[in-house]
Formats: C-alpha cells, sequence, structure tokens
C-alpha cells in the first residue's frame, strides 16, 4: 500500500471550505492509502504563536478532525512535535539545501514581506522541515493545496539529491496529490469568490443555527433575474453552488425553477439555505464537542499515532544515519 502523508497548519477552526476542500479527501483516503496526517506544531513556530495557544490549537484541530471522521485506527494521526525523528532528517537535508535556493521560494519571500521584523531562519528553512515531515515516512503521495507546489518540488529536489549524493535509491520522489482538482469549491457568501480564513466570510464546522443563519441571511445579492431563463450572476451562482452542496436536489430544483421564471425570493432560498447548512453541520458539531470535552480520549489517540508514527520514523532514520556514515 502506497504511503501519504499531510501536515496541517494549525490555524483555527475548521470551516466548510476546508471540509470540502481537504478534509473530505482524507478521509477517502485513509481507506486506500497507509496515510499519515499531523498537526505541524514546529513549523507554526515561525510565527511566534504564545505557549497556550500551541497546544490549544493542537487539542482543537484533533478534536474536529477526529469528529470529521479521520479514523485513528485507519489512519496514523499525530502531532509533528512528538516524532522527534524528523529533526534528525530536518538537520541531515538542511546540509544540502542551500541559502539560495532556500530564499528564491516565494511563500519565504511573502512571510519575509509580511513579518520583516521577524525573517528567522525556521521561515527560511521552512521548505526542508516540510521535506523531512515527508521524507521521514518515505511517502509516495502528499495531498497539498496548489499553494505548496513550490515547496514539493523543493522536498523532490532534496529527495534526488540525497539518492545522488550517496548514490542510493533510498527515497521516492513524493508526488503532489492535488486537492484542487478533487475538492469542491466553497464559496464565499460575501462575494469574494473563496471561502478562507483571510476573507473572513466563513461558516465553520462549529457553528451553530443562530450563527449560520446570521452569515447566510447576510449572503451578498443582486436585484432578481429581469428575463427568464438568464445567467446567473456569480453571487448567486454562489448561492446554488451551497444549495447544490447541503440541499436535497428538489429544494436545488425549485429554486431554479423560480429563478427561470423570475419570481426568486432570495430571503426564502437563503432560509432554505441555513437550515440545511445547519443539518449538514449538526452532527461534526455534536461530535466535536464531545472529543474536546474528552481531553483523556484526546490523549490517548495522539499518543497511539505518535508511537506508530515514531515507529515509521525510526526505521527511515536508521537507514538514513546508515548511508550518511553515522554508523
Ligand atoms: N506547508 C503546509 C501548509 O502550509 C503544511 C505542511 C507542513 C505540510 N508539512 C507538510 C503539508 C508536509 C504536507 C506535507 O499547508
Amino acid at each position: 500500500m502506497e504511503t501519504v502523508v499531510s501536515g496541517i497548519r494549525p490555524t483555527g477552526n475548521l470551516h466548510l471550505g476546508n471540509y470540502f476542500g481537504a478534509v473530505k479527501s482524507f478521509i477517502q483516503m485513509q481507506n486506500e492509502y497507509n496515510c499519515f496526517f499531523f498537526i505541524a506544531d514546529w513549523h507554526s513556530l515561525t510565527t511566534r504563536p504564545k505557549p497556550e495557544n500551541i497546544i490549544n490549537s493542537a487539542c482543537t484541530i484533533l478534536a474536529e478532525y477526529l469528529a470529521c471522521g479521520i479514523d485513528p485506527e485507519k489512519a496514523t494521526i499525530y502531532i509533528q512535535s512528538d516524532v522527534k525523528e524528523i529533526l534528525e532528517l530536518y538537520l541531515f537535508l538542511n546540509m544540502n539545501a542551500y541559502l539560495g535556493e532556500l530564499e528564491r521560494t516565494t511563500t519565504f519571500k511573502e512571510k519575509a514581506r509580511s513579518q520583516p521584523d521577524n525573517v528567522n531562519a525556521g521561515l527560511l528553512t521552512y521548505p526542508t522541515l516540510m521535506a523531512a515531515d515527508i521524507l521521514i515516512h518515505k511517502a509516495a503521495k502528499v495531498p497539498v493545496g496548489k499553494d505548496q507546489e513550490q515547496n514539493m518540488e523543493m522536498a523532490r529536489k532534496f529527495a534526488r539529491r540525497f539518492n545522488s549524493m550517496y548514490d542510493v535509491e533510498f527515497f521516492p520522489e513524493p508526488a503532489s496529490f492535488s486537492l484542487a482538482a478533487k475538492a469542491v469549491k466553497i464559496p464565499g457568501l460575501d462575494g469574494s469568490g473563496k471561502m478562507g480564513k483571510s476573507e473572513g466570510n466563513c461558516i465553520y464546522l462549529h457553528d451553530d443555527a443562530t450563527t449560520i443563519k446570521k452569515k447566510v441571511m447576510k449572503a451578498v445579492t443582486d436585484s432578481g433575474p429581469t428575463q427568464p431563463n438568464s445567467e446567473k450572476p456569480e453571487v448567486i451562482q454562489n448561492l446554488f453552488t451551497f444549495l447544490d452542496i447541503v440541499s436535497t436536489k428538489e429544494a436545488y430544483d425549485y429554486y431554479n425553477e423560480k429563478w427561470n421564471d423570475c419570481s426568486i425570493r432570495y430571503g426564502d432560498l437563503k432560509k432554505q439555505l441555513a437550515e440545511d447548512i445547519t443539518n449538514f453541520n449538526a452532527p461534526i458539531r455534536e461530535k466535536i464537542r464531545e472529543y474536546s470535552s474528552n481531553t483523556g480520549l484526546l490523549d490517548k489517540i495522539a499518543l497511539m499515532g505518535a508511537e506508530k508514527a515514531r515507529e515509521s520514523a525510526q526505521k527511515t532514520i536508521k537507514e538514513v544515519r546508515e548511508i550518511i556514515g553515522f554508523r
């Protein structure tokens, strides 16, 4: 069975865009591959988080991913900082990672621009740590968003470089498994195109009925169709995309007809949508609550994941040491 690795940056709560963008793919992949999903808490240090935020966000993410259906019996789910072998590989890879190529990475250049008072070495070597995350399990596939493509190219480059340097065929070149290609794109309801944290337009999986209703009722619309069967402008298409995902086919067809004969009432559509999103979220929301309040269980799951991840990492690092000459 092929090995899959993916890291989750601990940046707050999961929203519907995350769910349909990445989480759903993870849930499917855990049945088909030997999956390692980890919370990238070392990576988060590049932006100086507070100690209490590190532990809290790890718990939150773990609870939310479990609530969505990531199954610790099928996939290995762990916290990066529990697997120290990654650091050793990070060091080895850094010895053959060059300043020029690291500086040229667009993510580094962007970060350096956005936090000019904290352009640290961790930021510079972010791609090496990410490569270590992946290569430590000799992953064949890595589900990532488009923004990670350059980091993936670096990971492949570092794998090839190691192999050719020591004249071995040790690390497989990890292929990107494009999440964007598989995902349903969840639009923002504010007319900004995409649901995202930085856009501030998210419907979170933990949102309750009142919050969801407030957010949906605020969705941007237009003054309504004037010609029968006209093409939908983007903000209206967004509402229909949502209906398509969370509502029944009957509801979708009903509002589509209303659009086509120009009798649509956006208020009704939004009420329906808010209700259907609430129903979609309800079971996940309930499980998030259960997991979050059971820290004993979360600890147990994290420990179990760490043990499985360490076993795989130790095997790799032992061989790497031998190849390099530490015997
Ligand atoms: N860089 C990834 C992101 O920002 C997170 C990440 C860290 C990752 N290590 C990884 C993803 C290893 C895949 C594999 O989303």
